[in-house]
This record gives structure tokens, C-alpha cells and sequence, in this order.
């Protein structure tokens, strides 16, 4: 590699995890640019990140915005390939699975540019999530793969890939939240806010499409969470991303009085309320990795994860969407010793992706 490396990205998860890796390159002086696929564009998914973790913005955003997943990819497929033939880079870095990752990685594969995969490797093995199938083509086109954990490393050699393509990096999320739960520890007051200091409570998140575009899953669910409360006596709190809130809307579902949705939060604050709440009721995929590596306890409202580490050393439980199982699963986690390790590396994954890419820099994290 490398004199000149792009990013694309296009949603709050991607940005969230490839701002370490942005970071490093600015520190190590690499040449790079930054190009937005305008998947998320609502300012509480996507412009307050760029400000809050101090990235510059981005060089390109394409506006490609919301549509099925064929006019989205396909938007986004045609504008990556206008950029990164204007640019010619050596490098394409996408993270994650969502379309923007299938778009970019798909453009840069057929174009004389290496394409590097972070958070390689992770499978939920449920084909009929699209993040599936985005992961699956973005490892399999990939010249460099950045596995997060020794697990994902060994599904990618199960499935063909050379060894010489994948290194164990750790996830990037580490690097993310070690940086930045200081500072929201400091910094925020969400808590006061939001009449929450010295109060328990539970933080919940729910957007998969196979959740909430289900009307019965998205009943059910909230069904379950508003269960778990009562039996807790504790008020939920769950930042709403735009899909969940406009079937919330179309269904003319009434969230139950114990479930607060309040307006998608900024990261410092967002990580603040992690760390403080008692246990973390999700579907995202990086909630359940922040809550892991935070210490707090988490259910997982799916019928798969592609974050077994999390389950396996203890942090996590897989609960579907049943009201019964949500609430038994709650009452087991809010049981368990959270004194788990953390799976996912020690927060330096940024600078051994630049390594791997034939880029040495200082290590440390703060
Ligand atoms: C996408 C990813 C999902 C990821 C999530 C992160 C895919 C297939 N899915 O889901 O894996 O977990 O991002 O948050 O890529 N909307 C807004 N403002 C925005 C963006 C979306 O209001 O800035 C609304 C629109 O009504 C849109 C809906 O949310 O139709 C869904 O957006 P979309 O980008 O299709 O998928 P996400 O649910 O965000
Ligand atoms: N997040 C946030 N504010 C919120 C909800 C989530 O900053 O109101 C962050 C969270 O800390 C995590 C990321 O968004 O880093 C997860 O993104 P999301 O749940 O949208 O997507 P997924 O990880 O499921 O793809």
C-alpha cells in the first residue's frame, strides 16, 4: 500500500468505528479522504458525530439517502466508483455490514485498488438479514481482512480465505470507547438531563428491520421490555433511531408509560448512558459490544447474534422478541457477575489495521 487511503462510510455505526482508524491516519500523516455515501443523513445519525469525535468533513458525501435496497446500493455503487475513479487511491477501507459497506467494497473490487474489510469475519449465519449478505461479499472481495477476534479470524479460514489476508486486529470499538468514556464521564450531563442521576434504569435500543418493520415482533418487544420494568420497578430509556419511530408511527403502536423514547443521542452522551444504566436491552450490533466492554449487562432482543464472544464470557443473553423469554432473560442478566473480560482487544486496533497495511506508527491510546 498505501500513499492515499479512502473511507467510505455511510451510517452512524461506521463512523462511530472508523473514526479511531481516521484518527490514526492523520496522526501517522497518511494521505486520505473521506467519502460519505449519505446513507444516514438525519443530523442526529450522521453530522453530530463528525463534530462530536472531531473528524473533518467528509471530502465527498453522495446524498444517495433512503430507498429499497437495490436503488440504495445501486446509487451508491455508481458514486463510489465516479469518486474512486476521480481519486484513484490504493487504498478502499469500508467497516461493518450495512449498504454503504456492499457498495463501497463492490465499486473498489472491480478497480485496480485494494480493498480492506474491517470488523471481518462476523456471521449470524441468518441469511435473510441483508447485513449478512453485506458482510459475506465485502470479506470474500477483500485484499485485506481485519478480524476482530482469534472467532472471526477462523469462520474467514473456514470459509477459504487465505491466512495471508486476515489479521486480528481487535475491534475498533475498543479503541472507540476507550478514547471517548472519559470524557462523557466529564463532559456529559445527560444524566441530569434527563432526571436519571442516582436513579436505576434500563437503556434500550431496537431498529433491525426484522424487529421493528414486523409490527407483532415490534409489540412484542416492547411488550417484553415494558414487562421487565415493572418487575424491576425501573424506567427504560430508549433513544429512537428514525426507522423504529416511523412504524412506531404507521402501526399506531402506544409505547408503554414505563419506556421513555427520547431523540437519538450524540455518542459522549449515549456511552454515558451505558455506562450508567443497570442492564442494556438491544438489537445493535455495537451496543452489544460497548456494553460488553463496558461491564454493563445485556439482552439481546434476536434470534442470532454475530457477537457470540459477548454471550460466551457472560456479558450478553439472545432472547428473541418473546414478552416471557425478554423478561427472564432480564432477570438472569441483572443476576450474573459482570467481572467478564473484555473479547475485543485492547483498543489499539486502529494502529494495527495501518500496520497491517504496511504503516508503522507509535502505538497508545489514551
Ligand atoms: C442501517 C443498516 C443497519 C444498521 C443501521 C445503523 C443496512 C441494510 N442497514 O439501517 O445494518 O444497523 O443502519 O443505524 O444498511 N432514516 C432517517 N434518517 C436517516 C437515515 C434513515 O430518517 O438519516 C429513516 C428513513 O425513513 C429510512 C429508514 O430510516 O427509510 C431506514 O434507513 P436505512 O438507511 O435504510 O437503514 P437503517 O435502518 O438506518
Ligand atoms: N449510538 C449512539 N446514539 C444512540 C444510539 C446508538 O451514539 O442514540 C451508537 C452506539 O454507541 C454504537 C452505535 O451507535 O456505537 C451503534 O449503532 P446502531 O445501533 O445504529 O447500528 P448497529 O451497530 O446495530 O449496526
Amino acid at each position: 500500500m498505501s500513499e492515499h487511503v479512502v473511507f467510505v462510510l455511510g451510517t452512524r455505526p461506521e463512523i462511530i468505528k472508523l473514526a479511531p482508524v481516521i484518527h490514526a491516519c492523520s496522526d501517522a500523516k497518511i494521505p486520505y479522504t473521506i467519502v460519505h455515501t449519505g446513507q444516514h443523513y438525519s443530523e442526529t445519525l450522521d453530522s453530530v458525530f463528525f463534530e462530536q469525535l472531531e473528524l473533518p468533513d467528509p471530502d465527498y458525501n453522495l446524498g444517495v439517502g433512503s430507498g429499497s435496497h437495490g436503488k440504495q446500493t445501486g446509487e451508491m455503487l455508481i458514486g463510489v466508483e465516479q469518486v474512486l475513479e476521480e481519486i484513484d487511491p490504493e487504498t478502499v477501507l469500508v467497516q461493518g455490514d450495512t449498504n454503504s459497506v456492499l457498495a463501497g467494497a463492490i465499486a473498489t473490487s472491480k478497480m485496480d485498488i485494494d480493498l480492506g474489510h474491517v470488523e471481518a469475519g462476523l456471521r449470524s449465519f441468518d441469511r435473510s438479514m441483508p447485513e449478512e449478505t453485506n458482510r459475506i461479499v465485502a470479506d470474500h472481495i477483500s485484499e485485506y481482512l481485519f478480524a476482530p477476534t482469534v472467532q472471526s479470524e477462523q469462520q474467514l479460514r473456514r470459509e477459504g480465505i487465505e491466512e495471508e489476508r486476515i489479521t486480528v486486529t481487535g475491534n475498533t470499538v475498543v479503541d472507540a470507547v476507550y478514547r471517548n468514556r472519559t470524557l462523557a464521564r466529564e463532559k456529559s450531563t445527560v444524566l441530569s438531563t434527563l432526571g436519571l442521576d442516582g436513579r436505576p434504569f434500563f437503556l434500550m435500543t431496537a431498529h433491525r428491520a426484522e424487529n421493528v418493520d414486523d409490527e407483532d415482533r415490534f409489540r412484542s418487544i416492547l411488550r417484553g421490555v415494558d414487562r421487565a420494568a415493572h418487575e424491576r420497578d425501573v424506567e427504560v430509556v430508549y433513544p429512537i433511531h428514525p426507522r423504529a419511530e416511523q412504524r412506531l408511527a404507521e402501526f399506531d403502536i402506544e409505547v408503554p408509560e414505563r419506556i421513555r423514547t427520547i431523540e437519538p443521542q450524540e455518542y459522549l452522551d449515549f456511552l454515558r448512558l451505558e455506562a450508567a444504566a443497570e442492564l442494556i436491552v438491544t438489537d445493535s450490533g455495537g451496543v452489544q459490544e460497548e456494553a460488553c466492554i463496558l461491564g454493563v449487562p445485556c439482552v439481546t432482543m434476536r434470534d442470532s447474534t454475530e457477537r457470540p464472544e459477548t454471550i460466551e464470557v457472560g456479558a450478553n443473553r439472545l432472547c428473541g422478541t418473546d414478552p416471557a423469554a425478554i423478561a427472564r432473560s432480564v432477570d438472569e442478566m441483572l443476576g450474573a457477575d459482570t467481572g467478564w473480560e473484555n473479547p475485543f482487544g485492547d483498543g489499539n486496533a486502529s494502529e494495527r489495521i495501518l500496520e497491517a497495511l504496511g504503516v508503522s506508527i507509535e502505538r497508545g491510546v489514551a
